[in-house]
């Protein structure tokens, strides 16, 4: 996707082949600021601070880190730190322990002076990979959009979506917003309502930057408004991404998706998860046992923002001393999914929708509940 014109992709490789760069996404959307990764420590920190986030970020952002520790020492007990040390970093995104399982299986019997090649290379793929897995998912989805555009001829198809399951998630074209942007590229005329997604803002700092980057017509809501939009008949469709599926078709995505599924449902708004099969947890029976990250108690007591000087700045927001409670994440139960957008297609929420689309998962895993 672009940024003020210039092709971009969210994590790449020097010409050279390093570092590894990043787009700082915490420095977005006030500037447009890249950081050099070096060392694996360098990729754990981007994780945790959120330099880079995005379920599929995250894992290719791992992946590049164990990468970036075989090129300073290529042992196995180097890489088995590494692993350790990038799985502990962040605990929701399935995708994060997903893409450091796909490095150990691609390393393993590789000697040591191929390792830092190889690593590279298998990193490669993985960013590579998922960019496909979301053309796909855009193209599955974009048959969602387009069916709804033609039961309302001339006016736009209206999606809601929550936190940023765009392209600065992933590596490209984002999973929730693969199918938007295919729809405005075909030329249906689509419109999307923003939830600024608290208490980091990922919608109205991410979100809204790339749907403006992409011209794609766009309202930011606070997201309180949401229900209130969905029943007043304004919102066609809802699309989400998501952190982790579980076996049965549970969702956990960002804090505030289930309150949205709730109002979807209540109202027959049809409620999609979009995401590449990396998001699939196999071995998860169902969401209740999906970690949720409880983060700094300071993300809810503050606000960050662009000053009338242009500045940037964090204010407090409540009484000094105030307790805050800050899970990231929630689980919308499969109940209330209406279908989930994969790079093999659309299914249904359940253990045999999923199943009908990796058959691959039939057998082996754990038990489904
Ligand atoms: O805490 P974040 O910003 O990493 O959370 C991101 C989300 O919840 C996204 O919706 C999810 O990772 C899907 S990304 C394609």
């Amino acid at each position: 996707m672009n940024i003020n014109g210039k092709a971009m992709r969210t994590i790449w490789v020097k010409p050279d082949g390093f570092p590894v760069e990043i787009i700082d996404q915490t420095a977005l959307p006030h500037a447009l600021k890249t950081v050099a990764l070096k060392t694996c420590d360098d990729a754990a920190y981007a994780i945790q601070a959120m330099l880079v986030r995005g379920a599929p970020l995250i894992g290719v952002t791992a992946a590049y880190g164990v990468a970036l520790a075989m090129r300073e020492d290529a042992s196995d007990s180097s890489l088995d730190e590494a692993i350790t040390l990038l799985a502990a970093q962040r605990p929701t995104a399935v995708n994060l322990r997903w893409a450091l399982d796909q490095m150990r299986g691609a390393l393993a019997g590789i000697p040591n002076e191929e390792r830092p090649r190889a690593a590279f290379k298998f990193a490669a793929k993985l960013a590579t990979d998922d960019v496909e897995m979301c053309r796909k998912i855009g193209a599955h989805g974009l048959e969602i959009i387009k069916k709804i555009a033609a039961s309302k001829p001339g006016q736009p198809v209206n999606i809601l979506t929550h936190c940023n399951a765009g392209w600065l998630a992933c590596i490209d074209w984002g999973t929730a917003t693969a199918p938007i942007y295919q729809a405005h590229n075909a030329g249906i005329p689509v419109h999307v309502f923003v939830d600024e997604t608290r208490p980091r803002n990922q919608g109205a700092s991410l979100t809204a930057f790339e749907l403006a980057q992409a011209g794609v017509p766009h309202t930011l809501i606070c997201d309180n408004a949401g229900g209130h939009y969905m029943q007043s008949g304004v919102v066609d469709l809802v699309i989400t991404g998501t952190d982790r599926v579980a076996a049965n078709g549970d969702v956990a995505n960002k804090i505030g998706t289930y309150l949205k599924a709730l109002a979807a449902f209540d109202n027959d708004v049809p409620f999609y998860v979009a995401l590449p099969s990396s998001t699939i947890d196999w071995t998860m029976p169902s969401g209740k046992d999906i970690p949720i990250e409880e983060r700094s108690a300071d993300e809810v007591l503050h606000v960050a923002g662009r000053l009338a000087n242009g500045q940037v700045a964090s204010v407090a927001i409540a009484p000094p001393g105030t307790k805050a409670g800050n899970p990231a994440f929630d689980m919308t139960p499969a109940r209330l999914v209406t279908g989930l957008i994969t790079e093999r297609g659309i299914c249904n929420a359940t253990p045999d929708g999923l199943l009908t689309l990796y058959p691959e998962h039939r057998s082996g895993g754990s038990a489904v509940a």
